[in-house]
């Protein structure tokens, strides 16, 4: 049986990335079947909500979705699509591998080959009852950690780590200071590590850990952590490989699964055919480690990698002079091949 995706095209340069993703897919011959689904200010243009009943059944039903960048629009009291596709399917873990490319702006063009994963629906927030003044402001930040979260965060990662065949799982915390919450995250991860006696696992505190990702980012290999650590850490990640255009992200729940690139729609670049379709390519090839496609998925990345390295049709971002769909056909005749 063919497996049916829930693809989104979303908004900017999505359709654009998302045109060059499929083209490469369809290339490689995978039999994939793609159901189309409306989300952000194309939602919002055609059915009046940016975030459509028939897309979220069409998510529920195909249980992946391969998902472009959403415009929320500022002011009118929407709240962000993303957060609210988090949290009507309870996608608890955020999956951002970061990993050194060939001919790219970054400062590590090798070493780095790591996975942030963080947990996506626990957390700090602002709870109610904010007060300004003129002379300063005060607001209550409300940290939820439960035992049930960070077991099944930690859990996921040290899978994770056995799946992939990788070594070390290092839980970042900050359990010194925020005892009861971080140190209930780390006695947590403890128990689930001790689980895994093949894998090692390391403890770090958080702001250690930012300085170390930034000397050493090689020692890394699998960062489990709490939401807010992980929202800065896993964005330091993509800093460290040569930025957005190269970094995905997967949100996964227990039933469904969303891919994506970390991302925005780009404005700026919409429309002028040459954003980089890089970040969505490498979220598709989390999808298909995800359909447990691993050799298609490993045949994507390499092609990915030889067409940087071969410096064919490079975009403007990464310093060349192609297009989206010509970088696109590019890497479609290596993975093809
Ligand atoms: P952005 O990521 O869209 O753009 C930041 C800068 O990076 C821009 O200069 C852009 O041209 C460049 N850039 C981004 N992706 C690129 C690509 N594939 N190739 C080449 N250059 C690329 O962030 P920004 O401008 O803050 O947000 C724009 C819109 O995107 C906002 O409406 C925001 O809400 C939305 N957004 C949506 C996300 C999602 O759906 N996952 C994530 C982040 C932002
Ligand atoms: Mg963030």
């Amino acid at each position: 049986m063919p497996h049916t995706i829930t693809v989104i095209r979303g908004d900017g340069i999505g359709p654009e990335i998302m045109d060059a993703t499929l083209h490469v897919l369809d290339a490689m011959g995978l039999g994939l079947v793609y159901e189309e689904a409306d989300a952000g200010m194309v939602a919002l243009d055609k059915h009046g909500e940016l975030l459509p009943e028939a897309t979220m059944e069409s998510i529920r039903r195909n249980k992946v979705a391969l998902k472009s960048p959403l415009t929320t629009p500022v002011g009118g009291g929407f709240s962000s699509i993303n957060v609210e596709l988090r949290k009507r399917f309870d996608l608890y873990a955020n999956v951002r591998p970061a990993r050194s490319y060939p001919n790219t702006k970054s400062r590590f063009p090798s070493g780095v080959d790591l996975i942030t994963v963080r947990e996506n629906t626990e957390g700090a927030y602002i709870g109610e009852g904010q007060v300004v003044t003129e002379d300063g402001a005060t607001a209550t930040l409300i940290q939820k950690v439960t035992r049930k979260g960070s077991e099944r965060i930690v859990r996921y990662a040290f899978d994770l780590a056995r799946k992939t065949g990788r070594k070390k799982v290092t839980v970042v915390h900050k359990a010194n200071i925020l005892k009861s919450t971080s140190g209930l995250f780390l006695k947590v991860a403890r128990e689930v590590a001790a689980q895994y006696p093949e894998i090692e696992c390391n403890e770090l505190i958080v702001d250690n850990t930012c300085m170390q990702l930034v000397m050493r980012p090689e020692q890394f290999d699998i960062i489990v952590t709490t939401n807010l650590f992980g929202d800065i850490i896993s964005d330091l990640c993509a800093g460290l490989i040569g930025g957005l255009g190269l970094t995905p992200g997967a949100n996964i729940g227990e039933d469904v699964a969303i891919f994506e690139a970390v991302h925005g729609s780009a404005p700026d670049i919409a429309g002028k055919g040459v954003a980089n379709p890089c970040a969505l390519l490498l979220g598709a090839a989390q999808m298909l480690d995800h359909l447990e496609m691993p050799e298609q998925a490993t045949k994507l990345r390499e092609a990915i990698v030889a067409t940087l390295e071969a410096k064919d049709s490079l975009t403007p971002d990464l310093g060349g002079e192609g297009t989206t769909m010509a970088f696109a056909r590019a890497i479609a005749g290596r993975a093809a091949a």
